[in-house]
């Protein structure tokens, strides 16, 4: 265990549960309304030219990203110092692309051809780093705060978990693959970097697949995977080497939702062994610990609920810590005893809720629940309300192949929406291989992401509802509102957002279609949208510069 003291993670009552228990150590718009072509309806003093919601067939929104390099991805990134440092920059534009990095700290390399920095930066302070991506189509530049102290995840962490794509089925193999395509398929350019195996890599005592089925830990306590997953160091590498990001799971308790080898009574060898392998992230799945709240509370009588829920992951969070690299921790005991209020002191990212794939026609009300605890969303710490589920996900049910997502063309674009509005961690969970042009649309808009990676790390917050529908509005850094304009119901339905319910003044603004990456004209007060059913219009209202 290192030297680093954090108070909130040992407080005297953790440590005597640790003790007693072996278990714990964690506008107006003026009349008349306009219907303009296609469904989006306006009013204001200059009426915008509509350019139409999005349609029921699967309809490719956005403009293709041009040859010319464009720089992607957070404007800031927080690391500790002394551990490894790995960014690839993320950036589209036909390569080869040249790429550098000005007023890089010291300790830090950049790889000119792929534009991965590397490195160690010893020194805790904050580095405006001026990455650029040069090639013979033209150039670009992206300010990037690197904040070397003790907070990692400064925007919403990004990547791939395949729970949804391979269940039970997932192997080092699959893992690679992904690793391949994430690239290939430019989710990486948009900013994608983790690459997550979820349950199902350790052994299990019984199970249908034979080569999952074996010892749980070696003579010296390590865990052990299944033969699946032949060399860990070997699998993160190959990650690292494409300058993506590691991670793994396990269950604070015996086993593991799948049955899998847990971690309950080995954590801080697990932590010590996740860093080891080179593992970035972990996802802490709560699981059969349940089966040990009664034996908890036995032996502490006077232990409450959330003492009880907040224990493992506070002790897992710290074991996390004391390591020798930055590990983003996800708490996963869907959304139990207000997690919300207390996951900072843990982790950086923790469910909100259940399992969103055995019902996903609900993502609209997941992402109303977040957006009542929106408040507790900042830099470092995020509210999840789950993966991305669209274009090829695993049958839920069977835990069966992957197959196209029964979500609307429209509500693949409101998902996406939604969380970006939520600045929610950004996790497809599908078929890597199935991607098609509409998948990739809808997954890598650099606008969008853009809305979910602000600065501010701000959780969209309802200003309006009715029964079927509701306005989100996510303050940004430069002083733009994302909006949403969402419809739940199953008839299209007309959605006003007034300027001052936005929190901004009455008067003339800038409307930008995110999903169309196009301006759409100007408003004063208000702005009115015919929203198809299920679906979300996006807009970012600036306020207009002063002439
Ligand atoms: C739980 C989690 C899922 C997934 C499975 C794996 O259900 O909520 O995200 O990790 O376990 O078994």
């Amino acid at each position: 265990m290192n030297k680093i003291k954090h108070k909130t993670y040992l407080p005297v009552f953790y440590l005597l549960l640790f003790c007693s228990t072996g278990i714990a150590l964690r506008s107006s718009a003026q009349e008349p309304l306009a219907k303009m072509k296609d469904t989006i309806y306006v009013k204001g003093t200059k009426i915008p030219a509509a350019i139409g919601a999005a349609g029921q067939e699967a309809e490719i929104l956005t403009p293709k990203p041009g040859p010319v390099p464009k720089i992607n991805g957070p404007k800031i990134y927080g690391c500790r110092p002394g551990h490894p440092f790995l960014y690839r920059i993320p950036a589209t534009g036909i390569r080869p692309i040249s790429f550098s990095a000005r007023g890089l700290p010291q300790g830090l390399r950049i790889h000119k051809e792929t534009g991965i920095i590397t490195g160690q930066i010893q020194k805790k302070g904050t580095y405006r780093v001026k990455l650029s991506g040069k090639s013979r189509y033209g150039k670009d530049t992206r300010i990037l705060e690197i904040k070397c102290g003790d907070q990692i995840n400064l925007s919403p962490p990004m990547g791939w978990n395949n729970w949804y794509a391979h269940y039970e089925r997932i192997t080092d193999q699959m893992m690679r693959e992904a690793a391949d395509h994430l690239v290939s398929s430019g989710m990486a350019d948009a900013g994608y970097q983790y690459i997550n195996i979820d349950d199902c890599w350790m052994n299990a005592q019984h199970h249908k697949d034979l080569g999952r089925v074996g010892r749980a830990r070696d003579a010296i306590g390590n865990i052990l995977p299944n033969s699946y997953f032949p060399d860990m160091r070997s699998l993160t590498n190959y990650i690292h080497g494409k300058g993506l990001k590691a991670g793994i799971y396990t269950s604070p308790g015996p086993t593991t939702c799948a049955g899998f080898t847990g971690s309950y009574g080995h954590e801080a060898a697990d932590a010590l062994q996740f860093a080891k392998w080179g593992f970035d992230f972990l996802k802490y799945d709560y699981c059969s610990y349940e089966y040990l709240e009664k034996k908890i509370r036995d032996s502490l009588p006077g232990i409450t609920s959330d003492q009880l829920m907040k224990a493992p992951y506070l002790k897992m969070g710290y074991m996390l810590k004391s390591q020798s690299r930055d590990i983003s921790f996800n708490l996963c005991q869907y959304g139990r005893n207000d997690v919300w209020v207390w996951g900072s002191e843990a982790g950086n990212s923790w469910r909100t809720g259940a399992d969103l794939g055995p019902e996903l026609n609900q993502f609209f009300e997941v992402a109303l629940k977040n957006a009542v605890h929106g408040k507790w969303t900042r830099p470092g710490a995020w509210s999840d309300p789950d993966y991305i589920q669209i274009g090829y996900v695993g049958n839920t049910n069977g835990m069966g192949l992957p197959e196209l997502t029964r979500l609307s063309p429209v509500e693949q674009y409101s998902f996406m929406s939604l969380w970006a509005l939520l600045a929610a961690p950004l996790f497809y969970s599908g078929d890597l291989t199935k991607l098609n042009d509409f998948s990739l649309n809808v997954l890598c808009n650099a606008e969008v992401i853009d809305v979910d990676q602000d600065l501010l790390g701000k959780c969209a917050s309802v200003v309006s509802k009715t029964e079927n529908t509701f306005v989100l509005v996510k303050e940004l850094e430069d002083g733009s509102r994302a909006i949403g304009l969402c419809n739940k119901g199953e008839t299209q339905e007309r959605v006003t957002v007034k300027w001052k319910e936005a929190g901004l003044p009455d008067s003339s603004m800038n409307i930008r279609d995110i999903w169309r990456q196009k301006n759409i004209g100007t408003a004063a007060r208000e702005y009115t949208a015919m929203v198809p059913t299920r679906g979300v219009v996006l807009i970012r209202v600036i306020p207009s510069l002063k002439k």
